[in-house]
Protein backbone atom coordinates (compact mmCIF):
# COMPACT_ATOMS: atom_id res chain seq x y z
CA UNK A 1 0.00 0.00 0.00
CA UNK A 2 1.55 3.05 -1.44
CA UNK A 3 2.19 6.00 1.67
CA UNK A 4 0.08 8.91 1.22
CA UNK A 5 0.04 13.05 2.66
CA UNK A 6 -2.85 14.59 4.09
CA UNK A 7 -3.08 18.48 3.19
CA UNK A 8 -5.99 20.34 5.01
CA UNK A 9 -6.96 23.89 3.57
CA UNK A 10 -10.04 26.06 4.27
CA UNK A 11 -11.31 23.17 5.87
CA UNK A 12 -11.14 20.50 3.41
CA UNK A 13 -8.93 17.49 3.01
CA UNK A 14 -6.59 16.40 0.24
CA UNK A 15 -4.49 13.42 0.02
CA UNK A 16 -1.38 13.52 -2.29
CA UNK A 17 0.74 10.13 -2.98
CA UNK A 18 3.89 9.37 -1.94
CA UNK A 19 6.02 8.20 -4.83
CA UNK A 20 9.23 6.58 -3.69
CA UNK A 21 12.62 5.72 -5.49
CA UNK A 22 14.68 2.46 -5.74
CA UNK A 23 17.07 4.09 -2.98
CA UNK A 24 14.04 4.78 -0.49
CA UNK A 25 13.66 8.59 -1.70
CA UNK A 26 10.48 9.77 -1.19
CA UNK A 27 8.56 12.57 -2.59
CA UNK A 28 5.19 14.49 -2.34
CA UNK A 29 3.58 14.02 -6.24
CA UNK A 30 1.63 17.56 -6.34
CA UNK A 31 0.87 17.42 -9.67
CA UNK A 32 -2.89 17.47 -9.03
CA UNK A 33 -2.00 20.49 -6.37
CA UNK A 34 -2.94 23.47 -8.01
CA UNK A 35 -6.45 22.04 -9.99
CA UNK A 36 -7.82 20.79 -6.56
CA UNK A 37 -6.76 23.73 -4.29
CA UNK A 38 -5.75 26.72 -5.94
CA UNK A 39 -2.30 26.36 -4.55
CA UNK A 40 1.00 26.34 -5.59
CA UNK A 41 4.29 25.41 -3.75
CA UNK A 42 7.00 27.95 -3.26
CA UNK A 43 10.44 26.45 -3.31
CA UNK A 44 12.81 29.37 -4.42
CA UNK A 45 16.21 27.49 -5.59
CA UNK A 46 14.06 24.34 -5.89
CA UNK A 47 15.82 22.95 -2.62
CA UNK A 48 13.35 20.89 -1.51
CA UNK A 49 11.86 19.97 -5.04
CA UNK A 50 11.98 17.06 -7.54
CA UNK A 51 11.99 17.96 -11.59
CA UNK A 52 11.66 14.74 -12.45
CA UNK A 53 12.35 10.85 -12.54
CA UNK A 54 16.12 9.86 -13.63
CA UNK A 55 17.61 6.33 -13.65
CA UNK A 56 20.76 7.69 -14.19
CA UNK A 57 22.66 9.09 -11.33
CA UNK A 58 22.09 8.96 -7.55
CA UNK A 59 23.70 10.83 -5.23
CA UNK A 60 23.06 10.35 -1.17
CA UNK A 61 24.26 14.11 0.11
CA UNK A 62 24.27 12.91 3.49
CA UNK A 63 26.04 9.83 2.96
CA UNK A 64 28.16 11.10 0.54
CA UNK A 65 27.84 8.25 -2.00
CA UNK A 66 27.46 8.88 -5.98
CA UNK A 67 26.85 6.25 -8.35
CA UNK A 68 26.29 6.58 -12.21
CA UNK A 69 23.64 4.08 -13.23
CA UNK A 70 24.11 1.98 -10.04
CA UNK A 71 28.10 2.05 -9.83
CA UNK A 72 30.23 3.88 -7.09
CA UNK A 73 32.31 6.75 -8.34
CA UNK A 74 35.37 5.49 -6.65
CA UNK A 75 35.04 1.84 -8.73
CA UNK A 76 34.26 3.91 -11.79
CA UNK A 77 36.94 6.44 -11.55
CA UNK A 78 39.78 3.56 -10.73
CA UNK A 79 38.65 1.15 -13.36
CA UNK A 80 36.74 2.25 -16.23
CA UNK A 81 37.82 4.95 -18.78
CA UNK A 82 35.88 8.22 -19.51
CA UNK A 83 34.25 6.82 -22.74
CA UNK A 84 33.31 3.87 -21.27
CA UNK A 85 31.71 5.80 -18.67
CA UNK A 86 29.69 8.46 -20.99
CA UNK A 87 28.77 4.94 -22.92
CA UNK A 88 27.58 3.70 -19.55
CA UNK A 89 25.64 7.24 -18.74
CA UNK A 90 24.36 7.60 -22.47
CA UNK A 91 22.88 4.02 -23.02
CA UNK A 92 22.65 2.98 -19.34
CA UNK A 93 25.15 -0.25 -19.38
CA UNK A 94 28.92 -0.41 -19.56
CA UNK A 95 29.66 -1.40 -23.15
CA UNK A 96 31.34 -4.81 -24.04
CA UNK A 97 34.50 -4.43 -26.13
CA UNK A 98 32.93 -4.39 -29.44
CA UNK A 99 30.20 -1.50 -28.17
CA UNK A 100 32.90 0.40 -26.77
CA UNK A 101 35.26 -0.04 -29.73
CA UNK A 102 32.48 1.36 -32.13
CA UNK A 103 31.56 4.17 -30.46
CA UNK A 104 35.38 5.22 -29.97
CA UNK A 105 35.27 4.94 -33.51
CA UNK A 106 32.16 7.10 -34.25
CA UNK A 107 33.53 9.93 -31.66
CA UNK A 108 36.69 9.93 -33.77
CA UNK A 109 35.40 9.77 -36.81
CA UNK A 110 32.92 12.81 -36.14
CA UNK A 111 35.28 15.18 -34.41
CA UNK A 112 36.98 17.68 -36.91
CA UNK A 113 34.31 20.87 -36.24
CA UNK A 114 33.08 22.16 -39.59
CA UNK A 115 36.17 24.53 -41.18
CA UNK A 116 33.39 27.86 -41.35
CA UNK A 117 33.79 26.57 -37.50
CA UNK A 118 36.97 27.06 -37.29
CA UNK A 119 37.45 30.04 -38.99
CA UNK A 120 35.23 31.50 -36.81
CA UNK A 121 37.92 31.61 -34.01
CA UNK A 122 40.00 33.38 -35.93
CA UNK A 123 37.82 36.64 -35.42
CA UNK A 124 37.24 36.41 -31.58
CA UNK A 125 39.37 37.95 -29.45
CA UNK A 126 42.52 35.98 -27.94
CA UNK A 127 41.82 37.41 -24.39
CA UNK A 128 37.93 35.91 -24.60
CA UNK A 129 37.30 33.36 -22.02
CA UNK A 130 37.06 30.02 -23.40
CA UNK A 131 33.59 29.23 -21.86
CA UNK A 132 32.14 31.98 -23.57
CA UNK A 133 33.74 31.02 -26.95
CA UNK A 134 32.52 27.44 -26.73
CA UNK A 135 28.93 28.08 -25.72
CA UNK A 136 28.86 29.83 -29.10
CA UNK A 137 30.77 27.78 -31.07
CA UNK A 138 28.87 24.45 -30.24
CA UNK A 139 25.06 26.41 -30.42
CA UNK A 140 26.66 27.39 -34.19
CA UNK A 141 27.14 24.06 -35.08
CA UNK A 142 23.28 23.59 -35.50
CA UNK A 143 24.13 26.25 -38.57
CA UNK A 144 26.23 23.39 -40.22
CA UNK A 145 24.28 20.13 -39.42
CA UNK A 146 20.63 21.94 -39.83
CA UNK A 147 18.99 18.76 -39.50
CA UNK A 148 19.15 18.57 -35.68
CA UNK A 149 17.12 20.94 -34.81
CA UNK A 150 14.74 19.23 -34.37
CA UNK A 151 15.54 15.41 -33.66
CA UNK A 152 11.68 14.49 -32.75
CA UNK A 153 11.56 14.19 -36.80
CA UNK A 154 15.22 13.27 -37.68
CA UNK A 155 16.07 11.12 -35.45
CA UNK A 156 18.66 8.98 -37.20
CA UNK A 157 20.12 12.37 -36.64
CA UNK A 158 20.71 11.66 -33.13
CA UNK A 159 23.82 9.52 -32.76
CA UNK A 160 25.61 11.50 -35.21
CA UNK A 161 25.00 14.72 -33.23
CA UNK A 162 25.99 13.37 -30.11
CA UNK A 163 29.54 11.36 -31.67
CA UNK A 164 29.95 14.99 -32.79
CA UNK A 165 29.14 16.87 -29.27
CA UNK A 166 31.77 14.21 -27.62
CA UNK A 167 34.06 14.04 -30.74
CA UNK A 168 34.27 18.03 -30.97
CA UNK A 169 34.12 19.29 -27.64
CA UNK A 170 38.08 18.88 -26.68
CA UNK A 171 38.93 19.69 -30.08
CA UNK A 172 37.31 23.25 -29.87
CA UNK A 173 38.34 23.55 -26.20
CA UNK A 174 42.21 23.21 -27.43
CA UNK A 175 41.65 25.34 -30.48
CA UNK A 176 40.19 28.12 -28.10
CA UNK A 177 43.52 27.73 -25.66
CA UNK A 178 45.73 28.21 -29.57
CA UNK A 179 43.09 30.95 -30.20
CA UNK A 180 43.97 32.84 -26.67
CA UNK A 181 47.81 31.89 -27.38
CA UNK A 182 47.71 33.47 -31.04
CA UNK A 183 49.13 30.07 -31.55
CA UNK A 184 48.57 27.41 -35.02
CA UNK A 185 45.70 25.51 -34.35
CA UNK A 186 46.16 21.53 -33.93
CA UNK A 187 43.75 19.04 -35.74
CA UNK A 188 43.21 16.12 -34.09
CA UNK A 189 45.08 13.00 -34.45
CA UNK A 190 43.16 9.60 -34.54
CA UNK A 191 45.91 7.54 -33.63
CA UNK A 192 45.45 8.88 -29.83
CA UNK A 193 43.36 7.91 -27.42
CA UNK A 194 40.72 10.67 -26.40
CA UNK A 195 42.84 12.23 -23.77
CA UNK A 196 46.47 12.19 -25.33
CA UNK A 197 44.66 13.62 -28.30
CA UNK A 198 43.07 17.11 -25.92
CA UNK A 199 46.53 16.91 -24.15
CA UNK A 200 48.32 16.81 -27.76
CA UNK A 201 45.62 19.24 -29.56
CA UNK A 202 47.07 21.56 -26.26
CA UNK A 203 50.47 21.47 -26.11
CA UNK A 204 52.25 20.26 -29.75
CA UNK A 205 52.77 23.15 -32.08
CA UNK A 206 53.50 22.34 -35.71
CA UNK A 207 56.88 19.93 -36.13
CA UNK A 208 57.00 19.60 -32.55
CA UNK A 209 54.82 16.87 -31.57
CA UNK A 210 53.83 16.60 -27.57
CA UNK A 211 54.60 13.52 -26.26
CA UNK A 212 51.36 13.00 -23.84
CA UNK A 213 53.09 11.14 -21.14
CA UNK A 214 50.64 8.59 -19.61
CA UNK A 215 50.29 9.58 -16.22
CA UNK A 216 48.81 13.08 -17.07
CA UNK A 217 46.27 11.53 -19.75
CA UNK A 218 44.93 9.14 -17.04
CA UNK A 219 45.00 11.76 -14.43
CA UNK A 220 43.21 13.66 -16.58
CA UNK A 221 40.82 10.45 -18.03
CA UNK A 222 39.94 10.38 -14.16
CA UNK A 223 38.85 14.00 -14.02
CA UNK A 224 36.56 13.66 -16.45
CA UNK A 225 35.13 10.65 -15.12
CA UNK A 226 34.25 12.71 -11.69
CA UNK A 227 32.67 15.15 -13.37
CA UNK A 228 30.68 13.20 -16.04
CA UNK A 229 27.26 14.01 -13.78
CA UNK A 230 26.02 14.81 -11.12
CA UNK A 231 21.88 14.76 -11.21
CA UNK A 232 19.46 17.78 -11.38
CA UNK A 233 22.43 20.13 -10.44
CA UNK A 234 21.80 23.49 -12.03
CA UNK A 235 23.73 23.26 -15.56
CA UNK A 236 21.97 19.68 -16.36
CA UNK A 237 18.29 21.00 -15.05
CA UNK A 238 19.43 23.54 -17.53
CA UNK A 239 19.86 21.95 -20.38
CA UNK A 240 16.44 19.15 -19.23
CA UNK A 241 14.84 22.60 -19.50
CA UNK A 242 15.89 24.19 -22.73
CA UNK A 243 15.33 20.89 -24.33
CA UNK A 244 11.85 20.37 -23.00
CA UNK A 245 10.79 23.03 -25.43
CA UNK A 246 11.94 20.73 -28.41
CA UNK A 247 15.32 22.90 -28.61
CA UNK A 248 18.21 21.08 -30.71
CA UNK A 249 20.62 19.05 -28.67
CA UNK A 250 23.12 21.46 -29.94
CA UNK A 251 21.30 24.79 -28.38
CA UNK A 252 20.76 22.30 -25.16
CA UNK A 253 24.46 21.68 -24.38
CA UNK A 254 25.30 25.59 -25.17
CA UNK A 255 22.63 26.91 -22.67
CA UNK A 256 24.65 23.88 -20.13
CA UNK A 257 28.03 25.48 -21.31
CA UNK A 258 26.65 29.38 -20.34
CA UNK A 259 24.86 27.75 -16.69
CA UNK A 260 28.40 25.76 -15.42
CA UNK A 261 30.06 29.02 -16.11
CA UNK A 262 28.76 30.89 -12.92
CA UNK A 263 31.01 30.57 -10.02
CA UNK A 264 28.54 29.10 -7.85
CA UNK A 265 29.00 26.23 -10.20
CA UNK A 266 31.36 25.04 -12.57
CA UNK A 267 33.11 28.14 -12.49
CA UNK A 268 34.42 27.64 -8.90
CA UNK A 269 37.10 25.85 -9.95
CA UNK A 270 38.70 28.58 -11.09
CA UNK A 271 38.08 31.02 -8.56
CA UNK A 272 39.51 28.03 -6.27
CA UNK A 273 42.85 28.27 -8.02
CA UNK A 274 42.49 32.16 -7.55
CA UNK A 275 41.25 32.29 -3.80
CA UNK A 276 44.22 29.68 -3.18
CA UNK A 277 47.10 32.24 -5.07
CA UNK A 278 45.49 35.39 -3.24
CA UNK A 279 46.24 33.29 0.15
CA UNK A 280 49.79 32.44 -1.30
CA UNK A 281 50.63 36.29 -1.86
CA UNK A 282 48.87 37.49 1.36
CA UNK A 283 51.90 35.28 3.05
CA UNK A 284 49.43 31.84 3.01
CA UNK A 285 47.32 33.32 6.08
CA UNK A 286 44.54 30.70 5.80
CA UNK A 287 43.34 31.71 9.19
CA UNK A 288 42.27 35.04 8.26
CA UNK A 289 40.28 33.62 4.95
CA UNK A 290 38.76 31.65 7.13
CA UNK A 291 37.64 34.43 9.25
CA UNK A 292 36.90 36.17 5.96
CA UNK A 293 34.40 33.54 4.94
CA UNK A 294 32.45 33.48 8.07
CA UNK A 295 32.08 37.23 7.86
CA UNK A 296 28.86 38.69 6.90
CA UNK A 297 29.59 41.66 5.88
CA UNK A 298 32.50 40.41 3.59
CA UNK A 299 31.68 38.64 0.47
CA UNK A 300 34.38 36.16 0.73
CA UNK A 301 33.25 32.92 0.28
CA UNK A 302 35.79 30.05 0.45
CA UNK A 303 35.50 28.81 -3.03
CA UNK A 304 35.00 25.02 -3.73
CA UNK A 305 33.53 24.49 -0.48
CA UNK A 306 29.75 24.02 0.15
CA UNK A 307 27.47 22.10 -1.58
CA UNK A 308 23.50 22.57 -2.49
CA UNK A 309 23.14 18.95 -1.62
CA UNK A 310 26.27 17.16 -0.19
CA UNK A 311 25.89 17.59 3.40
CA UNK A 312 28.66 15.43 3.94
CA UNK A 313 32.02 15.15 2.11
CA UNK A 314 31.50 15.38 -1.69
CA UNK A 315 32.80 11.92 -2.47
CA UNK A 316 34.45 13.08 -5.83
CA UNK A 317 36.71 15.69 -3.35
CA UNK A 318 38.30 12.70 -1.62
CA UNK A 319 39.50 11.23 -5.09
CA UNK A 320 40.60 14.00 -6.52
CA UNK A 321 42.86 15.27 -3.41
CA UNK A 322 44.37 11.63 -3.57
CA UNK A 323 44.66 12.17 -7.06
CA UNK A 324 47.04 15.00 -6.94
CA UNK A 325 49.56 13.93 -4.31
CA UNK A 326 49.71 10.83 -6.88
CA UNK A 327 50.23 13.35 -9.83
CA UNK A 328 52.13 15.89 -8.49
CA UNK A 329 54.79 12.93 -6.72
CA UNK A 330 54.79 11.23 -10.57
CA UNK A 331 55.38 14.59 -11.88
CA UNK A 332 57.72 15.47 -9.38
CA UNK A 333 56.05 18.76 -8.51
CA UNK A 334 55.50 20.79 -5.27
CA UNK A 335 52.63 23.22 -5.88
CA UNK A 336 52.89 25.24 -2.56
CA UNK A 337 48.74 26.01 -3.35
CA UNK A 338 48.02 21.72 -2.93
CA UNK A 339 49.67 22.35 0.70
CA UNK A 340 47.50 25.94 1.33
CA UNK A 341 44.78 23.96 0.27
CA UNK A 342 44.93 20.89 2.76
CA UNK A 343 45.63 23.96 5.53
CA UNK A 344 42.45 25.46 4.13
CA UNK A 345 40.38 22.10 4.78
CA UNK A 346 42.21 21.40 8.10
CA UNK A 347 41.50 24.50 9.33
CA UNK A 348 37.96 24.72 8.04
CA UNK A 349 36.70 21.58 9.15
CA UNK A 350 37.67 22.40 12.67
CA UNK A 351 35.38 25.15 12.51
CA UNK A 352 32.10 25.77 14.15
CA UNK A 353 30.55 28.20 11.28
CA UNK A 354 31.56 25.31 8.40
CA UNK A 355 30.35 22.67 11.05
CA UNK A 356 27.08 23.81 11.81
CA UNK A 357 26.49 24.58 7.94
CA UNK A 358 28.14 21.30 7.13
CA UNK A 359 29.97 22.91 4.58
CA UNK A 360 32.59 20.28 2.92
CA UNK A 361 35.10 20.62 -0.07
CA UNK A 362 33.38 19.86 -3.10
CA UNK A 363 34.28 18.52 -6.59
CA UNK A 364 35.97 22.18 -7.22
CA UNK A 365 38.19 22.40 -4.41
CA UNK A 366 41.33 20.21 -5.53
CA UNK A 367 40.51 19.91 -9.41
CA UNK A 368 42.58 22.89 -10.31
CA UNK A 369 45.41 22.06 -8.66
CA UNK A 370 45.91 19.21 -10.79
CA UNK A 371 44.66 20.84 -14.27
CA UNK A 372 47.48 23.16 -13.18
CA UNK A 373 50.28 20.22 -12.72
CA UNK A 374 48.94 18.71 -16.06
CA UNK A 375 50.17 22.29 -17.71
CA UNK A 376 46.19 23.13 -18.34
CA UNK A 377 45.79 27.31 -17.67
CA UNK A 378 43.41 28.77 -15.07
CA UNK A 379 40.61 30.05 -17.79
CA UNK A 380 40.75 26.58 -19.15
CA UNK A 381 39.11 25.07 -15.65
CA UNK A 382 35.92 25.28 -16.26
CA UNK A 383 35.73 23.94 -19.58
CA UNK A 384 37.59 20.82 -18.84
CA UNK A 385 34.54 20.69 -16.33
CA UNK A 386 32.33 21.25 -19.48
CA UNK A 387 34.34 18.45 -21.15
CA UNK A 388 33.70 16.55 -18.26
CA UNK A 389 29.76 16.88 -17.84
CA UNK A 390 29.15 17.01 -21.31
CA UNK A 391 28.29 12.83 -21.42
CA UNK A 392 25.98 13.42 -18.26
CA UNK A 393 23.86 16.31 -19.93
CA UNK A 394 23.89 14.47 -23.25
CA UNK A 395 22.23 11.25 -21.21
CA UNK A 396 20.03 13.60 -19.16
CA UNK A 397 18.69 15.34 -22.68
CA UNK A 398 18.25 11.80 -23.65
CA UNK A 399 16.20 10.62 -21.02
CA UNK A 400 13.55 13.19 -20.87
CA UNK A 401 13.12 13.17 -24.29
CA UNK A 402 12.27 9.32 -23.89
CA UNK A 403 10.20 10.18 -21.00
CA UNK A 404 8.55 13.00 -23.47
CA UNK A 405 8.33 15.41 -20.44
CA UNK A 406 6.51 18.01 -20.78
CA UNK A 407 8.10 21.25 -21.38
CA UNK A 408 9.21 23.13 -18.10
CA UNK A 409 7.09 25.42 -17.20
CA UNK A 410 7.21 26.57 -13.29
CA UNK A 411 4.44 28.98 -11.55
CA UNK A 412 5.07 32.10 -9.23
CA UNK A 413 3.70 34.18 -6.86
CA UNK A 414 3.53 37.96 -8.11
CA UNK A 415 4.19 40.60 -5.81
CA UNK A 416 4.05 43.68 -8.14
CA UNK A 417 1.96 47.02 -8.42
CA UNK A 418 -1.92 45.68 -8.37
CA UNK A 419 -3.86 47.06 -11.68
CA UNK A 420 -3.27 50.63 -12.59
CA UNK A 421 -4.26 53.05 -15.20
CA UNK A 422 -2.06 53.98 -17.78
CA UNK A 423 -0.19 58.06 -17.08
CA UNK A 424 0.27 59.92 -20.49
CA UNK A 425 3.97 60.75 -20.97
CA UNK A 426 3.27 64.66 -20.34
CA UNK A 427 1.67 64.09 -17.14
CA UNK A 428 4.20 62.15 -15.71
CA UNK A 429 6.32 63.51 -12.97
C1 LIG B 1 29.31 22.60 -8.21
O1 LIG B 1 24.68 20.99 -7.70
C2 LIG B 1 25.69 20.33 -8.03
O2 LIG B 1 25.71 19.10 -8.03
C3 LIG B 1 26.90 21.18 -8.46
C4 LIG B 1 28.18 20.41 -8.73
C5 LIG B 1 28.05 19.50 -9.93
O3 LIG B 1 28.79 18.51 -9.99
O4 LIG B 1 27.26 19.86 -10.86
O5 LIG B 1 28.55 19.64 -7.59
C6 LIG B 1 29.32 21.37 -9.06
O6 LIG B 1 28.73 23.58 -8.61
C7 LIG B 1 29.94 22.56 -6.84
C8 LIG B 1 29.77 23.90 -6.05
C9 LIG B 1 30.85 24.87 -6.55
N1 LIG B 1 30.61 26.23 -5.96
C10 LIG B 1 31.43 26.69 -4.99
O7 LIG B 1 32.35 26.06 -4.48
C11 LIG B 1 31.12 28.14 -4.61
C12 LIG B 1 31.19 28.28 -3.08
N2 LIG B 1 30.02 27.57 -2.52
C13 LIG B 1 28.85 28.30 -2.26
O8 LIG B 1 28.61 29.44 -3.03
C14 LIG B 1 27.64 27.46 -1.88
O9 LIG B 1 28.06 26.55 -0.96
C15 LIG B 1 26.88 26.73 -2.99
C16 LIG B 1 26.45 27.66 -4.07
C17 LIG B 1 27.70 25.63 -3.56
C18 LIG B 1 25.64 26.11 -2.34
O10 LIG B 1 24.84 27.14 -1.92
P1 LIG B 1 23.43 26.90 -1.21
O11 LIG B 1 23.06 25.46 -1.19
O12 LIG B 1 22.46 27.86 -1.80
O13 LIG B 1 23.74 27.23 0.27
P2 LIG B 1 23.65 28.68 0.88
O14 LIG B 1 24.28 29.67 -0.04
O15 LIG B 1 22.24 28.90 1.32
O16 LIG B 1 24.60 28.55 2.19
C19 LIG B 1 24.10 28.07 3.43
C20 LIG B 1 24.95 28.78 4.49
C21 LIG B 1 24.89 30.30 4.36
O17 LIG B 1 25.19 30.84 5.64
P3 LIG B 1 23.89 31.33 6.56
O18 LIG B 1 23.09 32.28 5.71
O19 LIG B 1 23.14 30.05 6.90
O20 LIG B 1 24.54 31.97 7.77
O21 LIG B 1 26.33 28.41 4.32
C22 LIG B 1 27.08 29.57 3.98
C23 LIG B 1 26.09 30.61 3.47
O22 LIG B 1 26.59 31.93 3.69
N3 LIG B 1 28.01 29.16 2.91
C24 LIG B 1 29.29 29.55 2.84
C25 LIG B 1 29.81 28.89 1.72
N4 LIG B 1 28.85 28.14 1.14
C26 LIG B 1 27.74 28.32 1.89
N5 LIG B 1 30.03 30.39 3.61
C27 LIG B 1 31.32 30.56 3.24
N6 LIG B 1 31.91 29.93 2.16
C28 LIG B 1 31.17 29.11 1.39
N7 LIG B 1 31.73 28.52 0.32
Amino acid sequence: MSQTVELIYEGKSYTYPIKEGTENEKAIDISKLRDETGLITMDVGYKNTGSTYSSITFLDGEQGILRYRGYDIEELAEKATFLEVSYLLIFGDLPTQSQLSHFEEQIKAHSLPPEGIVKMLDHIPSEAHPMGVVAALVSALTAFYPKSWDLSVNKDEIMPTIYRLIGMMPVLAAMCYKNSMKAPKIMPNPKYDYCSNFLNMMFSTPGILYTPYPVVAQALDKLLILHADHEQNCSTSTVRTVGSSQAGLYSCISAGISALWGKSHGGANQEVIEMLEQIKADGGNVAKYVEMAKDKNNSFRLMGFGHRVYKNFDPRAKIIKKAADEVLGKLGISDPTLEIAKKLEEIALKDEYFISRKLFPNVDFYSGIIYRALGIPVEMFTLMFAIGRLPGWIAQWKEMIEQKQAIVRPRQIYIGPKQRAFVPLAERK
